[in-house]
């Protein structure tokens, strides 16, 4: 525990500027500061600091408070931690007692994650630059690729010895704790039950978040083996599609020149940066996400594409176009000569060959998908409508009127289309977005509206210990006017199971067990249903509940259909059968020949009919929802059918991304997992909050209550992330 006088001395001196500057790009606006939210996506600023009073807050989504509060939140620690935080940062120096056990058992999860993490970076890059293995592998290899002792410095590159258990053994002697390593996926577990180091053999690529911390890391192979990336999988704390790689290297330069070059490699960000662009980050090859444009965001508005000139590349560059431009980016693409990454061009190049290859050809992305579209339509009337239709599409994207109205001129003369005719098609496209919008805020205002309805209060947080007390930590927090928006980080998790029964729903996923033990199949809805009550959870939107009832009532019909789409795939599968037996016998073969033909055809004609099946089991609940009675589920149906991503191409190449609908086995049960998860954390640092409170008071009786109830927390949470893979007795092998 700090002592009062320190942590007093800590709250005094830190300051809200200087801290939410850490995380937010601010600009003055009169006596106060303003940002992007960095608790909500948001394009247009409403997160506002005023530094007399020391306190932020946002007109949004009502976040805000103390530096200690913004600290809490942002990084997702505790009061005391917070303090620690920014003693930190103001080297102020504290004096901790020893922890008690109930103390340490506090200690978040997640804290013990990023620590594990930081001692790995640590140990990886002593192990690159001071062990013979690491200078003759891994340094090796960097400094084939031509990267100096600067940047392996200021990326905390390294490598992971090639043994077996060399980073768990190292360590478990160091006093970590073997289950910390799993979670973080450091260390893996064989299927004879052995441990292994993940990342072995592999320079290290450590992936750090704005604040610095070690969320993951990225291991390059360098034998040649299958799987030339690996990369930490998704945890409390790392969310793939929140991070950028070398956004904290990169966030003072982006902020000084106003300007973010996006690329896709860890190579292309630390070769860009050795060529004295240091504003640059990475995607990591998958397709920009809204999180990670919202990251950017922060820190401004301009930003650049980088790919390679080639026809993958091109394609690349227009995919994320529209959702850039709705956030009020301006974007620019420019293509490397063709077969060239970022990384090899500066290799090629000159720091100054480099930057007048970008001053010369960057090219602001609307007018470089005109001139693609156009170029890729020749003369072709249909195509060339559908081009045009495309680029409307993107200008409907645009928020602001006269930036949407200069484009709409440049691109009636390029495309030579009448501007009144692009304008009113514009006008009518974005109408319709901004209704989707409309509609989503309806639904939130639902939700909040039942949020303060008593009643409706989740089921795992502990009502008799939920008092109005929370918020009265700190003055200057704006809280006890507005309370902090306590369940808007579920929503989305909860949204993300929904959406899985309105696409799925029907789809047979795991065997069960009823009341007398006997097995039985459950869909997926039934799935989501059953664990739900195991956890007494509920959505907190009455629409997501009609709409996994209308999902389980679907299930008779379905399987009807079913039985029919079956016999047509039977009697489709005969008639190929024969005709594929006529042409087998049509060549003369030898019997031994005809027979494996023979087998072969029947494999085929198998797994073409299986794979009907499945497609058509995929597609069913959202088919028949989207026409639904009730409106809301109808509406949130036909939202979920729109967004179902499309593969990603770098994925397809190397066939190891399966289709959303077949690895439902695990993206079911970890939305699950996660929404339980982000309940019980909510509750956990709404009472961690209230420790601080009682500590405040005096009231050690409090203390003591508040504690049991979190350790009880703490311990269904542990069960909760076992339980998953209890329940699900034996997945059905077609998925
Ligand atoms: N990537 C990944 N997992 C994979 C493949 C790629 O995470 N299995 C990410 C990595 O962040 C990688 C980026 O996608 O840096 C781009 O992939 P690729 O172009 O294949 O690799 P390069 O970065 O060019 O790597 P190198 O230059 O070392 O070959
Ligand atoms: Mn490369």
């Amino acid at each position: 525990m700090i002592d009062r006088a320190t942590a007093e001395r800590i709250k005094d001196t830190a300051d809200i500027v200087e801290v939410v500057s850490d995380y937010v790009h601010l600009t003055r606006r009169g006596s106060n500061y303003m940002g992007l939210c960095p608790f909500h996506n948001e394009r247009t600023p409403s997160f506002s600091v005023n530094r007399r009073r020391n306190f932020c807050y946002c007109f949004s989504c009502h976040k805000g408070g103390s530096p200690v509060n913004f600290i809490m939140e942002k990084e997702g620690i505790s009061y005391h931690d917070a303090l620690l935080h920014l003693a930190k940062k103001y080297g102020i120096p504290v004096e901790e007692r020893t922890l008690t056990d109930e103390e340490r058992q506090l200690q978040s999860l997640r804290e013990s994650m990023l620590v594990a993490n930081e001692w790995a970076m640590n140990k990886m890059h002593a192990d690159l630059t001071s062990t013979d293995e690491g200078r003759d592998v891994g340094m090796a290899y960097f400094h084939q690729r031509g990267l100096t002792q600067e940047a392996i410095t200021a990326f905390h590159l390294g490598y992971a010895l090639d043994r077996p258990t060399a980073l768990a053994d190292a360590a478990r002697s160091a006093g970590y704790d073997i289950e910390t390593l799993k979670a973080v996926g450091l260390v893996g577990v064989s299927q004879h039950g052995s441990l292994y180091d993940r990342f072995r053999g592999r320079v290290i690529f450590p992936i750090f978040n704005t604040s610095g911390k070690t969320v993951a890391f990225g291991g390059r192979d360098l034998k040649g083996g299958p799987a030339k990336y690996v990369n930490s999988p998704e945890s409390e704390i790392y969310k793939k599609n929140r991070e950028l790689y070398g956004i904290y290297q990169a966030k003072n330069e982006i902020v000084r020149q106003d300007k973010c070059f996006l690329v896709e490699g860890y190579m292309d960000v630390i070769g860009m940066w050795q060529a004295g662009m240091k504003n640059v980050v990475a995607s990591s090859g998958t397709a920009l996400t809204d999180g990670q444009i919202a990251l950017i965001h922060r820190f401004t508005e301009n930003i650049t594409l980088l790919y390679d000139g080639d026809n993958a590349g091109i394609k690349a560059s227009l995919r994320g176009i529209d959702m850039l431009l709705s956030h009020k980016m301006k974007v620019k693409v420019l293509l490397l000569p063709d077969g060239h990454d970022p990384d090899s061009f500066a290799r090629d190049h000159t720091p100054e060959e480099f930057r007048k290859y970008v001053e010369e050809h960057e090219t602001d992305i609307i007018r470089f998908k005109i001139q693609v579209m156009l170029t890729d339509a020749g003369s072709d009337p249909l195509r060339r409508s559908e081009a045009i239709r495309s680029v409307v599409r993107s200008l409907a994207c645009v928020p602001d009127p006269i930036t949407a109205n200069v484009y709409i001129q440049e691109c009636s003369k390029l495309m030579d289309v009448d501007e009144k005719i692009i304008s009113r098609e514009t006008r009518r496209i974005r109408s319709e977005m901004l209704e989707k919008i409309r509609l989503e805020k309806r639904f939130e205002a639902e939700r909040q509206r039942l949020d303060n309805d008593p009643s409706s209060d989740h089921p795992l947080s502990s009502p008799n210990l939920e008092d109005k007390s929370i918020n009265q930590d700190c003055a200057t927090t704006v809280s006890n006017t507005q309370p902090m928006a306590v369940s808007s980080p579920l929503l989305p998790l909860e949204k993300q199971v929904a959406r899985y029964c309105a696409r799925y729903g029907v789809m047979d996923f795991c065997e069960g067990l009823d009341a007398e033990g006997k097995p039985y199949w459950l869909n997926v809805a039934e799935y989501i249903q059953a664990e739900m009550e195991a956890d007494k959870m509920e959505f907190t939107n009455p629409g997501f509940t009609r709409l996994l009832q209308a999902v389980t009532d679907l299930r008779d019909r379905y399987l009807d259909d079913l039985g029919h789409i079956r016999e047509e795939l039977e009697s489709e599968k005969q008639k190929k059968r024969e005709e594929g037996i006529a042409s087998i016998a049509a060549k003369e073969l030898d019997i031994s020949s005809i027979e494996r033909e023979e087998e072969a055809l029947d494999k085929r004609l198998e797994e073409e009919a299986m794979e009907e099946e499945r497609l058509y089991a995929a597609s069913y609940t959202g088919r028949i929802l989207a026409s639904a009675e009730d409106d809301f589920v109808r509406r949130f149906a036909c939202e979920c059918l729109a967004d179902i991503k499309p593969l990603s191409r770098r994925f397809d190449r190397m066939g190891s991304n399966l289709p959303e609908h077949e690895r439902l086995i695990d993206l079911v049960p970890r939305a699950i997992n996660e929404w339980k998860q982000g309940n019980l954390h909510l509750s956990i640092s709404r009472l961690t909050q209230k420790i601080a409170n009682a500590e405040t008071n005096g009231d050690h009786e409090a203390m003591m209550k508040i504690m049991e109830e979190i350790s009880r927390l703490q311990r269904i949470q542990k069960e909760a992330a076992k339980a998953i893979g209890d329940r699900v007795i034996s997945p059905r092998s077609k998925f």
